[in-house]
């Protein structure tokens, strides 16, 4: 047996280097972009990893794969926005489920949630989640999915992620956080007890404002599989190059949030000076 010890990989190396230098047909170090939407069998009744685009696609996979380790997730579902991939969520309940988010979440979220209570196949609740006792007593219908974003898109309001989710998962609900804002770098709600964790990519996941797209992670392998077949269904998948794009993006991540940190900070003491 080999005396060397397993070496911990640091997110910053995931973000970095996750699938590169992978490639086996011509040792490229940049993961290729596969755009092909077809897939040749190598045998006449012998399908291969791939088959269809809509289905699976390696670059495609290859983001989600980096993703899923980058918030501690079984796997995770690319969509073609950060809208979709809040909905991929929404559009799985059964009709009539009860929802229950935050009061002040993005004006695109409460518009779709809204227009989806409207059409009868939610039933919507909105509520200051800033309080944990008020929180519980609007739990009395079980909800069946309870979405928290933190912090808030505009009003940058921070809530109880632990607190929250331990209150809904008692309740029977599943938590889905939107953690499209502070990323992976500095809040992984899965380990804060959320079964998933919401992306816009478009934001700092990409971070070179030249691509739309979304992300939902599923802390449960089984969930992480229900939710790609969910998108292969609707067809709510995002597109090769914005994935290839995404993920060249990633590797930048950690030393981007760490610059606007810094700027946000530096303009935040300036101004209450
Ligand atoms: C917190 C949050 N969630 C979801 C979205 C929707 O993402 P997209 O614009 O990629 O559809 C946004 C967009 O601004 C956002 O800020």
């Amino acid at each position: 047996m080999s005396e060397r010890t397993a070496i911990e990989v640091q997110p910053e190396t995931i973000a970095a280097a996750h699938g590169v230098a992978s490639d086996t047909a011509f040792g490229a170090v940049v993961p290729p972009l596969y755009l092909s939407s077809t897939y040749r069998f190598p045998d006449f009744d012998t399908p291969g990893a791939y088959d269809y685009g809509r289905v699976g696609n390696p670059t495609r996979d290859m983001l989600g794969e980096a993703i899923a380790r980058l918030e501690g997730g079984a796997g995770a579902v690319l969509t073609p926005s950060g809208m979709a991939a809040v909905d991929l969520l929404i559009n799985r309940l059964p009709v009539g489920s009860a929802v229950l988010a935050p009061h002040d979440c993005y004006g695109g979220t409460m518009r779709l949630l809204k227009t989806r209570a409207a059409l009868q196949q939610i039933t919507l609740r909105l509520v200051d989640q800033s309080d944990l006792d008020a929180f519980k007593t609007t739990l009395w219908d079980h909800p069946a999915l309870v979405l928290i974003e933190t912090p808030s898109n505009p009003l940058m309001r921070v809530v109880d992620i632990a607190g929250l989710s331990a209150l809904a998962k008692a309740a029977g609900a599943r938590v889905a956080v939107d953690n499209t804002f502070l990323s992976p770098v500095l809040q992984q709600p899965l380990a804060l007890g959320a079964d998933y964790v919401l992306h816009s990519t478009t934001k700092f996941l990409n971070g070179h404002s030249d691509v739309i797209s979304g992300a939902v992670i599923a802390a449960d392998a089984g969930e992480a599989r229900a939710l790609k077949h969910w998108a292969n269904v609707t067809g709510a998948i995002a597109a090769p190059f914005d994935s290839w794009l995404t993920l060249r993006g990633l590797r930048t991540l950690f030393a981007r949030m760490a610059g606007q940190e810094r700027n946000a900070m530096a303009i935040a003491e300036r101004l209450s000076g």
